[in-house]
């Protein structure tokens, strides 16, 4: 384990665990760094912060529930004021590529309707370019074949998820194509030609959909506002 990585995780965690505030309902992400933040959301619960959790995984929602936070089920929850979710890369125009936990379909449903969105990370997730993380696109799982096919004719180079020997499945039931482009691809471009695949169900490109990051680095926690926040 990288304990320098998982320090600056929790530190940036810790940060935007300060945007809880009561009675609101939190998206809570998925994957390590968004594991941090619920156990930190956990202890500012039992400490007498009300809020409601909403989570984009079994996984969250199991981490959440074994804490005491309070779940929502889509259909109870009205309003999501805020929603804090990790990130596998982002550029400086706050573009982001998530799903490397599997969890890009429910992370995306939450970010959507959330009236704020944090992404939370180690400094490794801020990239020039984005691109080096495989790219994640869900598929179901009768599309897949053809969805492959489709993007590979782009000169792209999709390979199929696999978990414990076998495909990959989310918490939906999709696949999982994690895709590897030609250098320079422009993936806002490529991602909108895949997400219009029938097969496809979600792709891990969140285009500018945070309202600010918290980035843990070697010189402490940095908060940074998205000027071009576009939901
Ligand atoms: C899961 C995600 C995660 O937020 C992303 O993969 C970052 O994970 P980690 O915090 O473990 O680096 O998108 O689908």
């Amino acid at each position: 384990m990288d304990h320098k990585k998982e320090q600056q995780k929790q530190q940036a965690a810790r940060a935007a665990a300060d945007y809880i505030k009561e009675g609101m309902t939190i998206g809570l992400g998925s994957g390590t760094t968004s594991r941090y933040l619920i156990r930190e959301a956990g202890k500012r619960y039992g400490q007498g912060l009300h809020f409601y959790g909403i989570a984009t995984s079994r996984d969250s929602e199991q981490l959440a529930a074994s804490l005491g936070i309070p779940l929502l089920e889509p259909e109870q929850a009205g309003k999501i004021h805020l929603a804090i979710d990790g990130v596998d890369e982002i550029d400086r125009e706050f573009r982001a590529v998530k799903g490397g936990g599997g969890a890009l379909l429910r992370e995306k449903i939450i970010a959507s309707w959330a009236e704020e969105v944090i992404w939370i990370m180690d400094e490794s997730k801020l990239v020039e370019r984005l691109g080096a993380f495989p790219f994640p696109v869900e598929t179901v799982p009768f599309g897949m074949p053809f969805v492959k096919r489709r993007i590979a004719d782009m000169g792209a180079v999709p390979a199929l998820r696999m978990g414990d020997g076998k495909s990959y499945l989310t918490d939906s039931g999709n696949f999982i194509l994690d895709v590897q482009f030609a250098e320079n691809t422009d993936i806002s471009q490529a991602a909108e030609q895949i997400r219009n695949m029938p097969g496809v169900v979600e792709t891990g490109y969140f285009g500018q959909m945070c309202s600010r990051i918290a980035a843990g680095t070697s010189s402490g926690v940095k908060v940074m506002e998205n000027p071009h926040r576009a939901v």
